[in-house]
């Protein structure tokens, strides 16, 4: 028999609370977007207050319950002054998106400690904070979600990898170190992959139509990614419905790394 209910109860997100890093932005913002719209009251962390306050409003004047944080996560202190600020606002989360993320694009033979800092103060150590301070939380309770974005560059050489490509390799190690911990008490954690997308993060690559073209005819698709095609498979990754898939990387590629 058909249940009005049956949709809600695999794939709303009525009650959940989610933090999006990086979710005044590109992929974050998308997510950050379909999660509020799916029922979680969520809280966006970034640095620039502008682009936080319009994006919690374009979900407020949707009905949505969201609010900003404003902090580095490019820091320790940062990190965890986040995780307080962001948990006051509508309690400990249910749900973690890791999208914040750099990529510094020196020749490898021109990385420095700086750019290799930073790249992994932010692309990583971040992740790995927000998830210690998280996760035991959601395993106590029973359930949550965390959601890497990771990057096409953890599998493969890709435009100069560099530090960004080591980075998001670890990032997919760090979920499944996370998943074998915290599954066993309804804590999945898994990585979205995405090929390339048109966000303001390859702002260069994405203004030159040649590049653009040729990156698109890679993929099987024929197109390039776009911010709102990682909403349906964020809202599903978030719900229950994917309760029993863990330590999984899924490419939100259009065909890019199978082509
Ligand atoms: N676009 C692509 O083709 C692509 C491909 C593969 C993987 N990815 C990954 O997808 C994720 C999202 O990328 P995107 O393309 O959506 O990038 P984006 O539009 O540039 O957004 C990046 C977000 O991260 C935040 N952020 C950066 N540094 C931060 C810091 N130190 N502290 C706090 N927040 C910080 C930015 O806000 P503030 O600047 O205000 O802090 C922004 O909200 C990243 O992890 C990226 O590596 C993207």
């Amino acid at each position: 028999m058909r249940s009005p209910s049956y949709l809600s109860e695999l794939f709303s997100l009525d009650g959940r609370v989610a933090v999006v890093t990086g979710g005044s932005s590109g992929i974050g913002r998308a997510i950050a977007a379909a999660l509020a719209q799916a029922g979680a009251s969520v809280v966006v962390v970034a640095r620039k207050e502008a682009e936080l306050a319009a994006t919690v409003d374009a979900l407020t004047a949707k009905e949505c319950r969201a609010a900003w944080v404003s902090a580095d996560l490019s820091t320790r202190d940062g990190v965890r002054a986040a995780a307080e600020q962001a948990s006051a606002v509508f309690g400990e989360p249910d749900i973690l998106v890791n999208s914040a993320g750099i990529n510094l694009r020196p020749p490898m033979g021109e990385i420095g400690d700086s750019v290799w800092d930073a790249t992994m103060a932010v692309n990583l150590e971040a992740p790995f904070l927000l998830g210690q301070r998280f996760g035991p939380g959601m395993a106590e309770r029973g359930f949550g979600r965390i959601i890497h974005i990771t990057s096409q560059q953890a599998h493969r050489a890709f435009v100069q990898s560099g530090a960004y490509g080591v980075s998001k390799g670890a990032l997919e190690s760090l979920a499944r170190s996370q998943a074998e911990a915290w599954s066993p008490y309804g804590v999945t954690c898994n990585t979205l992959v995405p090929g390339f997308v048109m966000t303001p993060l390859n702002a260069r690559l994405s203004s030159d139509p040649h590049k653009v073209a040729e990156l698109a005819a890679r993929t099987m698709m024929g197109r390039n990614g776009l911010a709102e095609d990682f909403a349906g498979a964020a809202v599903f990754l978030a719900g229950r419905a994917s309760a029993y898939i863990t330590g999984q990387a899924i490419f939100v590629d259009g065909g890019l790394s199978v082509h």
